[in-house]
């Protein structure tokens, strides 16, 4: 029996050996063996003198679909240590709307405009296929979904999502090639990668299987909503607006306070010239109390004080 194979037939918690041998047919010396091989893939098995399983909350295959309420997700492929789970869904040519690609950690992580996202395990790390609407409310969406799903936190603009102390909680990356979509998340769920990261385990008790079907359940809900009460709803459950912001769009820095939204999800800044209306961008939120002077010291500084994030060691853009 492959390695694989085992996998699917563990439990989640510990299972006796007496069980296992008999579930699995393998000799005990073969069972522990394709456990070790199991964990040097990058899979949570605990291997223990009472027995063997997968660590609560693991989001194998068959922990995960008993919990799904919705469509997305029944097409599932679950790996130990991959590249970039948005690679893995982009080569999975037949994937139906809805399939997700998992990984326990990620050696090529990608953040939004062409940063790291650091991948260790503990964590989730998934891509979505969704079909490839051009809705400018997309990133919205998948904000909404992340937020409602974790529970905790609120958004920055577009889809960060960050801990009520402003550390970063997670992300959301879109990705498109015709007319499919890749939808990448990342949540720190157990690990907090970087110093201004959080871990949502900070927060409260998290069953990673059971917060990724509660996604995949949101997401389903939220990509069917008006875009009115999409608008609202992240209106209500955002840290952008009636802020300070400095955005880097790609071309420029913007610098001013966010008003609201557009209808199409674009970021209203009131700046000395008038509004701005930033329909992509990096957004660094100063402290209430800061004013436009502190972003000129530049985006980490801004950061450092307030709320701005990336889970990134890569390069920042330089001021013009
Ligand atoms: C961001 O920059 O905030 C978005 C980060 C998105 C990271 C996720 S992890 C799963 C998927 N695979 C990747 O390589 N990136 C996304």
């Amino acid at each position: 029996m492959e390695p694989e194979n085992v996998l699917s037939l563990l439990p989640e918690g510990l299972e006796s050996w007496e069980v296992l041998v008999k579930r699995t047919g393998l000799e005990p010396t073969e069972l522990r063996e394709a456990l070790l091989v199991l964990q040097g893939q990058g899979f949570p098995v605990v291997i223990s003198e009472e027995g063997a399983g997968l660590v609560l909350g693991t989001p194998a295959p068959q922990i995960l679909i008993p919990l799904l309420r919705g469509k997305y997700g029944r097409a599932y492929r679950y790996f130990g240590v991959v590249t970039s789970t948005q690679d893995l869904l982009r080569a999975w040519k037949d994937a139906p709307i809805g399939a997700v690609v998992l990984a326990e950690s990620q050696t090529q992580g990608r953040g939004r405009r062409g940063r790291n996202w650091e991948s260790p395990q503990g964590n989730l790390y998934f891509s979505v296929l969704l079909e490839n609407t051009r809705d400018p409310l997309l990133p919205l969406r998948a904000g909404l979904a992340l937020a409602e799903a974790t529970q905790v936190g609120l958004l920055k603009w577009p889809n960060d999502l960050l801990a009520p102390d402003g550390r970063k909680l997670g992300g959301v990356l879109i990705e498109a090639e015709n007319e499919r979509a890749f939808l990448g998340v990342g949540l720190n769920v157990h690990v907090a990668p970087l110093p201004n990261s959080a871990a949502l385990e900070e927060f409260r008790q998290v069953h990673r299987a059971q917060l990724l079907a509660d996604f995949l359940w949101s997401l389903e809900k939220w990509l069917a909503k008006e875009s009115g009460t999409v608008l609202a709803a992240w209106s209500e459950r955002n840290m952008t607006l009636g802020r300070k912001v400095v955005v880097w769009t790609g071309k420029e820095i913007i610098v001013g306070m966010a008003i609201s939204l557009g209808s199409k999800g674009e970021l209203l800044i009131r700046t000395e010239k008038g509004i701005h209306a930033v329909a992509a961008g990096d957004v660094s939120l100063l402290r209430m109390a800061d004013d436009v002077k502190d972003a000129e010291v530049g985006e980490g500084e801004a950061e450092r004080g307030s709320s701005g994030h990336s889970q990134s060691k890569g390069p920042r853009p330089s001021r013009k």
